[in-house]
């Protein structure tokens, strides 16, 4: 019997893209492209089973075992470090975590820096590493508000096009790290399925494009 591989599918625009490349790689599911609200779809001929979650789980549902691999962005895998084996870096649904902050911010090293972001261990960290003292603000959105309300200082956010913050008179100050998709697997799924984890991900690869 074919094994089946379990993958969780990041809900959206990039979990479109990433069926996609799954399907040119000889994964295909004709069923998830019936409009519905089901959430799991399954090619048992090609040994796969989609579920579609929210991009943020990803990683919880890979690390826990309920998936066999996934597909989630390097900005969660480093906000939540999820310990599981990241095998491909997809290359794209590219972005950049960075700093930002009103044009005219000036820091002023003898006060704790006041930080809004959906992301508080990537931005503690980036922090401790340069010895600033901050304050982390967690939000869950619309980050770019805080700044103009008085809220924070800084923001530590996904930066795609820069026209979010462009449009709201914000400014990059720094880049912490480049992002983009990674192919993630369950660690002892690894283990039992390495034959069909490794030949699906090295069908990707042939299909990654820089
Ligand atoms: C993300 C991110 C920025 C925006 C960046 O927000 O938090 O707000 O996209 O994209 P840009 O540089 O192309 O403008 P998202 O749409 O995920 O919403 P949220 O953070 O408010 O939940």
């Amino acid at each position: 019997m074919k094994t089946m591989l379990n993958v969780a599918l990041p809900k959206g625009r990039l979990g479109e893209k990433v069926y996609a490349m799954f399907e040119k790689a000889g994964y295909p599911c004709p069923s998830i492209k019936e409009v519905n609200r089901k959430l799991i779809f399954e090619n048992e001929e090609c040994g796969v089973r989609y579920f579609w979650v929210k991009p943020s789980d990803v990683a919880i549902y890979v690390e826990r075992g309920a998936a066999d691999i996934g597909v989630a962005g390097k900005d969660i895998l480093l906000e939540y470090e999820p310990d599981i084996y990241e095998l491909l870096d997809m290359k794209f649904g590219k972005c950049r975590m960075a700093v930002a902050a009103k044009k005219d911010f000036r820091d002023d090293t003898s006060r704790t820096l006041r930080v809004a972001t959906k992301f508080s261990n990537i931005a503690r960290q980036y922090y401790l590493s340069k010895g600033r003292d901050i304050d982390i603000i967690h939000l869950n959105g619309s980050i770019e508000i805080a700044p103009i309300l008085g809220l924070s200082d800084v923001i530590v956010d996904i930066v795609e096009t820069g026209t979010t913050l462009k449009e709201n008179d914000l400014e990059v100050f720094d880049t912490i790290v480049p992002i983009s998709a990674r192919f993630i697997a369950n660690k002892s799924s690894y283990k039992f399925k390495s034959e069909a984890i490794d030949a699906l991900v090295s069908d990707l690869e042939k299909l990654v494009e820089d």
